[in-house]
């Protein structure tokens, strides 16, 4: 993780110096402190920005050069925020990101970024430094443990030190925030490792660290599932040699709240879907392991709100399994009976993550009495034909949670569209043998029929929301706050989530 520190702005003493500039009118704004520091070095960043008309400071755009002054910085990145009235807490987390990216093959050690809170009226100077910080750790963020020595990627830089007026209430507001980078770095891990690393045990392992963060992590084993009757889940491990497992992790950071009900999070956790005796094709099947991101996020938020002693109370629980062929697989047209009794008639082992959510939802309900529960997982390939990967799908019974949902979503950049449901589509999965088939009509509506599947596993009276990350779990390209490969999504919509919900966490 990349170190942040806060300071004074004139105390910066740094070889590398990025600084934030705003766009004006026609021209470019320096603040102050900027001015300040363009005439020490002897009006160095009025040339550069004279002599690069390119250079307009939209939001994350950068303009780096060496200056030769003796005193001060080798080097200064401008890096734009667009216009400063317009700026906000995601134009600053770009702004950290796009500096730390400028800086990070070159500056050895720490870098400094200077954020000028003039003109700010979105947001304050401090929460701006904060935001910014954020964006730096989440960009800087690299999974490169396999590389051989010289195979790694070079990044040199090792902190951030920012320069702000008010730096305390910077470090102040950053406190809790870093605790969430932690946590969405803690999920990417989990999504990166391969699925031989990172199997249903070393999921349990991982789930089991919370516990120094004051959580109750709980583990039940194949055979206390198979007393519960959870055959759905268990149907889609019998083919693979590793052993299932289901974890809950309890949060109460609230025992003195009236309302001692949970949220729950609930999440998918195939470590591997190679699609069972309905095999996936050979190509891409790699990308497979990536099929516990829902799990990951439910352990990455519960952490994140247990290390920044969160004032609520969360449950996060995770079927973990591994979806494999062999002699012992379950087949296609194989019924089985999920652990609240309804049947299902398996018509493709692929389909198996709602197999999974089934018997999960109906244990988080029936241990938790959740006053809300939401659900991530890497569920369909017709999410990523529908949404791309910039939005997450969800789908609700409840309009309130929905919309806090959305709203959180677009404070952290962790977007969510709603998608209908309805009782045509819920028709689609009726089956002629059992309750329900496991998949729907050809390949119509693919992720309701799948969302629809997962209502039939939610209680009346719970406010529930599924959330299909099968397009943003993971991207082939970088983003403004992540590197390509695994992004943690959902840690921090999650996070924010509870914070939008109204405890005064
Ligand atoms: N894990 C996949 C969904 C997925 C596919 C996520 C591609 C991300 C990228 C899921 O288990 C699956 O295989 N779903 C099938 C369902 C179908 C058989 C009804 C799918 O989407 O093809
Ligand atoms: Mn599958
Ligand atoms: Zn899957």
């Amino acid at each position: 993780m990349l170190k942040i520190s806060f300071q004074e702005p004139n105390s910066l003493r740094n070889k590398a110096l990025a600084i934030v500039v705003a766009q004006k009118a026609q021209s470019i704004a320096l603040g102050p402190q900027a001015k300040h520091v363009d005439q020490t070095l002897g009006g160095a960043l009025s040339l550069a920005i004279k002599a690069t008309p390119s250079f307009k400071a939209k939001v994350g755009q950068v303009l780096s050069f060496p200056v030769s002054e003796r005193k001060g910085p080798d080097r200064v990145v401008l890096v734009g925020i667009g216009k400063a009235e317009e700026a906000d807490a995601l134009t600053f987390e770009a702004a950290g990101a796009a500096a730390v990216m400028a800086m990070e093959k070159d500056v050895e050690g720490e870098g400094a970024l200077l954020v000028d809170g003039a003109g700010l009226k979105k947001i304050s100077g401090p929460q701006a430094a904060a935001s910014a910080a954020m964006g730096a750790v989440l960009r800087h963020y690299r999974f490169d443990k396999y590389h051989s020595k010289e195979k790694k990627e070079t990044t040199l830089i090792k902190g951030l030190v920012i320069g702000v007026e008010e730096f305390d209430t910077a470090k102040a507001l950053f406190a809790p925030e870093q605790k969430v980078a932690q946590s969405v770095c803690f999920a990417r891990d989990l999504v990166t490792e391969p699925a031989n690393v990172i199997d249903p045990a070393a999921m349990v392992q991982a789930a089991r660290k919370l516990e120094k963060l004051g959580v109750e992590v709980t583990v039940l084993g194949q055979q206390q599932m198979e007393k519960l009757g959870m055959r759905a889940l268990l149907g889609v491990a019998q083919g693979s040699d590793k052993p299932p497992y289901l974890v809950t992790m309890s949060w109460r950071g609230a025992p003195e709240a009236k309302e001692q009900k949970p949220i729950a999070f609930v999440g998918k956790g195939v470590t591997f879907d190679s699609g069972g005796i309905s095999l996936k094709p050979g190509a891409g099947m790699g990308d497979m392991k990536f099929d516990m991101g829902g799990a990951a996020a439910v352990v990455g938020a519960v952490r994140a709100l247990a290390a920044r002693k969160a004032k609520t109370n969360v449950v996060g629980v995770i079927g973990l399994v591994e979806n494999m062929p062999s002699g012992k697989a379950q087949r296609p047209g194989d019924v089985v009976k999920s652990a609240n009794g309804q049947t299902i008639e398996i018509l493709n082992t692929d389909a198996e993550g709602r197999l999974v959510l089934a018997d999960v939802l109906w244990y988080a309900q029936k241990e938790f009495k959740p006053k809300a529960i939401v659900d991530l997982a890497t569920l369909t390939g017709a999410m990523l034909v529908a949404l791309g990967h910039k939005y997450a799908g969800i789908f609700s019974n409840n309009d309130k949670l929905a919309a806090s949902l959305e709203k959180a979503g677009r404070a952290v950049d962790e977007l969510v569209w709603r998608f209908p449901l309805d009782k045509e589509y819920d028709k689609m999965i009726d089956s002629t043998i059992a309750d329900m088939k496991n998949i729907g009509e050809g390949s119509k509506a693919g992720s309701i029929t799948a969302a629809q599947f997962l209502k039939r596993f939610i209680q009346k009276d719970v406010a529930w929301v599924h959330i299909d990350i099968a397009g943003t779990a993971w991207r082939e390209k970088p983003t403004e706050t992540c590197s390509k490969g695994a992004t943690g999504f959902g840690v921090r919509l999650l996070d924010r989530l509870v914070h939008e919900m109204g405890s005064s966490s």
